[in-house]
């Protein structure tokens, strides 16, 4: 009889969330949630697939899993769920049941009947929300001021890099009431910051006839990403708001003003770019050109000019040349960006660009570009963190530093991790700090005074 189960996650934000939700999911059914492998009678293994690297780095932990020595029952969920050579697995022995993300409400059931069925496989995708009457209950998470809540799942771009819309399906919103209402029991139970999730959170829309009838924001015939973000900066005007991922061909005007109009927006967007060539946006199917962002950036910084951009790029993509990475660069520097993820392509099967395109830009050169968008970041990182010296910044403080027990570190509107020494604040305390340095990653700040 499985009774105590453990969940290891790989990848992104969404997938933290999906654990909160999974950890619901089996505790309401009288599984006991346990941190610890050994103590487990079932492990979950939460996956990712956006590039080889996660997947190989699974694969590795997925032998290791297997080489413990009192045998446990292993579960593969996530992002691979589809992927996976899952005969081999099966065959192998080597994993007891593979559920897609559309499919965890599944869970207890699958594994109350693995006495039965030694096997099972469900990596079904759907096109409706599957988790609309569920809200995580939160009982095990280690952060207790910031929490994530997901609004939509999937995604119906095809940039043909990206293995997302394989994996996860077609984009599905939640009811905007059942997310005010998990955003309001974050509140109830003292949490200061919630960060919306979506693959895309600016073409978010929901037009239920049901919800009209409500009423619930002015007789709008529906709701799309600026009402939702009113909804809940108006309704909680005590929680910090923050979102990602803006895909940069839906961000409009009126979310960049509601952001602006509401002091609990935090002022700060992740605007993926990808790549600063036109040639190779329009080889990825990214629906903007360079100039068409540039302008969207300077709306930003037009109505919000103390606002905080971030990116994704991708360096090697299919035929980049030396040409198409100068772009990049010269548009990083154009904008100086205040922060950045930055990947080497890796080709993945299924995608579009696999079938179509040759991933034909040598390793090495991918990973020297590479470096040199990094290096140029952590420049402009510099660059935008040394201009907040001297000002006083509102700190939402998360924790102690990692470097020095002596010291909070917490964030800023603008994302930026800010590090100060402790007086007698509190954890989830909002207060004003006098920024007196800093380094490429960090404001380091002076004693709270004047409480
Ligand atoms: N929805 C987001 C992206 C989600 S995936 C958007 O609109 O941009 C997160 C990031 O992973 C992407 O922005 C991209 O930079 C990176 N990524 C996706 N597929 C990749 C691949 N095949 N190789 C390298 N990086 C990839
Ligand atoms: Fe992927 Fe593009 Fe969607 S990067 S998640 S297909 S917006």
């Amino acid at each position: 009889m499985i009774k105590y189960f453990y969940i290891e996650s790989y990848g992104c934000q969404m997938n933290i969330y999906d654990n909160e939700l999974i950890i619901t999911i089996l505790t309401n059914n009288n599984f006991i949630y346990v941190d610890n492998i050994y103590k487990a009678d079932l492990i979950l293994i939460n996956t990712c697939a956006i590039r080889e690297k996660a997947e190989t780095k699974i694969y590795n932990r997925l032998l290791f899993f297997n080489s413990i020595k009192k045998k446990k029952v292993l579960g593969l969920i996530g992002c691979m769920a589809n992927r996976i050579d899952y005969k081999y697995y099966f065959k192998k022995n080597m994993l007891n049941f593979i559920i897609g993300p559309d499919q965890y409400r599944q869970l207890p059931n699958i594994i109350k009947s693995l006495n039965d069925n030694r096997y099972s496989y469900n990596v079904i995708l759907s096109n409706d929300e599957n988790y609309n009457d569920i809200i995580p209950n939160k009982l095990y998470s280690n952060n207790k001021v910031s929490s994530f809540v997901t609004i939509s799942r999937g995604c119906d771009n095809m940039c043909t890099f990206c293995v997302v819309p394989f994996t996860r399906g077609r984009e599905k919103n939640k009811s905007p009431i059942r997310i005010l209402n998990e955003c309001k029991r974050l509140y109830d139970l003292g949490y200061k910051e919630v960060i919306l999730l979506g693959q895309n959170v600016n073409s978010y829309l929901w037009n239920k006839k049901s919800f009209i009838k409500k009423n619930i924001i002015n007789k709008k015939k529906s709701i799309n990403f600026t009402n939702l973000l009113e909804m809940i900066a108006k309704s909680l005007p005590n929680i910090r708001i923050r979102f990602s991922t803006s895909n940069p061909q839906d961000m409009s005007i009126e979310v960049i003003k509601i952001i602006k109009k509401y002091n609990n927006i935090c002022k700060s967007i992740h605007l993926p770019f990808q790549s600063g060539s036109n040639r190779i946006l329009k080889l990825m199917k990214r629906k903007y050109t360079r100039l068409e962002y540039i302008n969207l950036v300077e709306k930003i910084k037009n109505i919000i000019p103390d606002c905080s951009l971030s990116y994704d790029i991708i360096t090697g993509f299919c035929s980049e040349t030396n040409k198409d990475h100068k772009d990049t660069l010269n548009l990083m520097k154009y904008i100086k960006f205040d922060f950045g993820y930055m990947f080497c392509y890796s080709h993945r099967k299924g995608t579009y660009a696999y079938k179509i395109l040759k991933d034909n830009v040598p390793i090495k050169i991918k990973k020297y570009r590479l470096k040199e968008i990094i290096r140029l970041q952590r420049k402009h990182s510099y660059y935008r963190l040394k201009k907040n010296i001297n000002s006083i910044q509102e700190v939402l403080i998360e924790g102690i530093s990692k470097k020095n027990k002596n010291y909070w570190y917490g964030r800023n509107s603008q994302n930026s991790i800010i590090v100060f020494p402790k007086t007698n604040e509190n954890i989830g305390e909002l207060v004003n700090v006098k920024i007196i340095n800093n380094t490429s990653a960090t404001l380091i700040g002076d004693n709270v005074e004047n409480k």
